[in-house]
């Protein structure tokens, strides 16, 4: 059985955790939009440091509106939106070595480099700070944007406007348009100079200098961005209307002969070696640079090779970040507990005596499965080696053996879920054990919730886990479509959410204003957020630009389920990636009625997009459906198909009527004799290129 905390202990934390976030909350408008402290800054950091063990020791804790939850996200709504024509995007991470070297290979296979052929790249440091895109025209700063989600950012001219390092005028002759990316950071010495300075004015001191940047450049009054010393390097380009550089390094130069400052110390690298070397070397230089870095970034040096590499979801292929080590700390493993999660699967997840590693105070790990449990030898009570990398989910790395207590016991995975207590199953060629109670397991039904409601799902800010869970538990929200009836449930006051613990006016009302703004959806995301087995965001997207309509989506899976071979079947499988597994999955789905249930209700709560090709719609092949054959000589399969869908065609595995071009190299097989045999046209590789616009 689970361990918990007695009853008494969980309750007395959760009034102290609310009335925290309540007084955080009210001192953080009276700081920032008052600008007229209460308490020093020494008694605010107190009481954020109390509500973040609250929060580490109990994350089910944490609500959508806890001031832990706005660092670095918008401070107020009172900025301008700022579109992206070129999105902003973020960088794989590459933590071992392997990593590294794999990087490097793949780059290698898709341009189908020969052995002999040199791969360069730009090493340099990765900045800790905020990335922000400068858009000059005719030489001039127009515009200061953030990142925001990539597409769409934050207006934040007049406060970088503030920052020295920012050229407001470009020297030499730079392209009549030219977005300049980089980052908004402090040095380390100002950093601590300021927030001394901020101590003895009362007011409350920053907790790094990531976080002061952030917070400095999101101030809605530019005069107080003008105190903070905020300074910006530049290091990649957004969008330009000339070409006036032919490689990374070349850009980073350039930038410089327009007044930019570039982050030193930079190199060029000429394999896998030399960059780890590179890696090595500013590891130990790291602590005594004037700015904080978190690891380096390698860039590709041929900016055609670039062009060719493109993106993949949302990083280029043609760059990648190479972290630091994960900080480690020794803690002791008080329990092992059993999640359940959305799908069924049980999770082992350690329960820690809380640490802090690198800033964070952790208390959970994932322990995987029963086999990682046996390869490490974990057993409660052991001191434990732990390690953080990034974002990622803090691991078990070994047991000091040295500190076991004789007798020990191991651990089982259970036989029954934990919540149920339906059977637990392993399912052939998995690790990991499944509860097979669906429908009657209450954590399934919460989690798939949790999912619904998610980031890169419906995105409804308000209903965080823990709401969800609470809401689940007293019946307010048993399925999705209820989500969108809570208001209607309030106003007959059988929710009567503002008189909950935590609950004001506000809050429930900004709850039903982010409820009502996502009762319209795009069809991708709505697929993603059913939380289909093995469907997530790339499939979703694939199986939304495939169908179009949710309507279609509908009827193509109900005829598919009805005639198991037919073409219906067949135009599923057709989709790049969704092999029979994935295709079971999805109709799985579909068999079960209390899901056609789910869709039809929300069906009538929401409006559902059709799918809108991404923007390239005036290239030759947008909204064409193109199949690739035989062996390509100019490029590999991956480039071809990534270059097709970058200019908006659709890139299928298999030939059928639908089919508008298949595109045959040498050797083409059965796919060739399919297009043939149904009339598609044939492209040679060449013609293809000449269709594309490729010289
Ligand atoms: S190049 C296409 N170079 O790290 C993206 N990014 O974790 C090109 N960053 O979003 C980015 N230092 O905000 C690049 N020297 C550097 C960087 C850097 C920090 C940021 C950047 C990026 C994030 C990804």
């Amino acid at each position: 059985m689970p361990k918990s905390k007695s009853l008494f202990d969980v309750a007395d934390a959760k009034k102290r955790y609310a009335d925290l976030v309540k007084e955080i909350s009210q001192h953080d408008v009276l700081y920032h939009q008052k600008d007229k402290p209460k308490i020093s800054d020494a008694d605010y950091d107190a009481l954020r440091r109390e509500l973040e063990a609250l929060e580490a020791e109990h994350p089910e804790f944490v609500r959508a509106d806890s001031p832990s939850q706005k660092v670095g996200a918008a401070v107020a709504s009172g900025f301008k939106k700022a579109t992206h024509n070129v999105p902003m995007l973020s960088l794989s991470n590459a933590f071992a070595d392997e990593d590294v070297t794999d990087f490097f290979d793949r780059v290698r296979r898709f341009l189908n480099l020969g052995e002999a052929e040199e791969v360069a790249v730009v090493a340099e440091p990765k900045i800790d700070g905020l990335s922000c895109s400068l858009r000059y025209e005719d030489g001039r700063l127009v515009r200061a944007a953030t990142r925001g989600d990539g597409a769409t950012g934050e207006d934040i001219t007049a406060n970088v406007l503030t920052i020295a390092d920012v050229p407001q005028i470009l020297k030499g002759r730079p392209p009549a348009v030219l977005e300049v990316r980089g980052e908004v950071y402090m040095r380390r010495d100002e950093f601590r100079a300021m927030n001394e300075r901020q101590e003895a004015a009362g007011k409350p001191a920053f907790a790094n200098p990531r976080n002061a940047a952030a917070g400095s450049v999101r101030q809605l009054d530019s005069a107080v961005t003008a105190e903070r010393p905020l300074h910006f390097f530049g290091y990649a380009l957004g969008e330009f209307s000339e070409n006036f550089a032919e490689s990374q390094s070349d850009i980073r130069k350039k930038l410089k002969s327009f007044g930019f400052i570039a982050a030193e110390p930079s190199t060029v690298c000429k394999s896998a070696e030399e960059v780890l070397a590179y890696y090595r070397a500013i590891g130990v230089q790291r602590p005594d640079l004037d700015y904080d870095i978190d690891g380096v970034v390698y860039k590709i040096d041929r900016l055609d090779w670039q062009e060719r590499l493109g993106f993949v979801s949302r990083a280029p292929r043609w760059a990648i970040a190479h972290k630091f080590p994960a900080q480690q700390a020794v803690t002791i493993l008080n329990d092992i507990l059993v999640q359940v999660g959305r799908t069924g699967t049980l999770t082992p997840v350690a329960e820690l005596e809380p640490i802090t590693v690198g800033g964070v105070v952790v208390s959970r790990a994932t322990l995987h499965n029963q086999d990682e449990i046996e390869r490490k030898d974990v057993r409660v009570g052991d001191h434990v080696v732990i390690q953080r990398a990034g974002d990622v989910i803090p691991q078990i790395v070994s047991v000091v053996m040295e500190k076991r207590k004789p007798g020990a016991r191991k651990f089982n995975m259970p036989e029954t879920c934990p919540v149920c207590g339906s059977h637990a199953v392993r399912e052939e060629g998995e690790v990991a054990l499944r509860c097979t109670g669906g429908l009657i397991c209450g954590a399934q039904a919460v989690e798939r919730l949790k999912h619904f409601v998610s980031r890169n799902a419906f995105d409804i800010e308000g209903l965080g886990d823990k709401i969800i869970t609470e809401f689940w538990n007293e019946g307010l929200i048993k399925t999705p479509g209820d989500i969108f009836r809570l208001e209607e449930k309030d106003r007959q006051s059988i929710a009567q959410l503002k008189n909950r613990e935590g609950w004001g006016d506000l809050s429930v009302a900004n709850l039903y204003k982010s409820i009502e703004s996502r009762r319209v959806i795009g069809l991708e995301r709505f697929i993603y957020a059913l939380g289909i087995r093995q469907v997530g965001e790339a499939t979703a997207k694939k199986l939304a630009a495939n169908y179009g309509t949710f309507e279609n989506w509908m009827a193509m899976m109900q005829t598919a389920l009805q005639e198991p071979e037919g073409e219906a079947y067949t135009d599923l499988l057709s989709i790049e990636d969704i092999g029979p597994s994935v295709a079971g999955d999805v109709l799985a789905f579909f068999e079960e009625k209390h899901n056609l249930d789910v869709l039809q209700d929300l069906g009538r709560e929401l409006t559902i997009n059709p799918y809108v090709l991404p923007k390239a719609g005036n290239t030759p092949v947008a909204g064409k459906t193109v199949v690739f054959t035989g062996t390509l000589a100019q490029m590999t399969r991956g480039e071809a198909k990534a270059r097709a869908e970058t200019l908006g065609a659709k890139v299928a595995g298999s030939v059928s009527k639908k089919t508008d071009y298949v595109v045959a190299g040498e050797d083409a097989g059965s796919k060739l004799k399919d297009a043939r045999a149904l009339g598609v046209t044939v492209l040679s590789e060449q013609e293809w290129l000449d269709l594309i616009g490729v010289a």
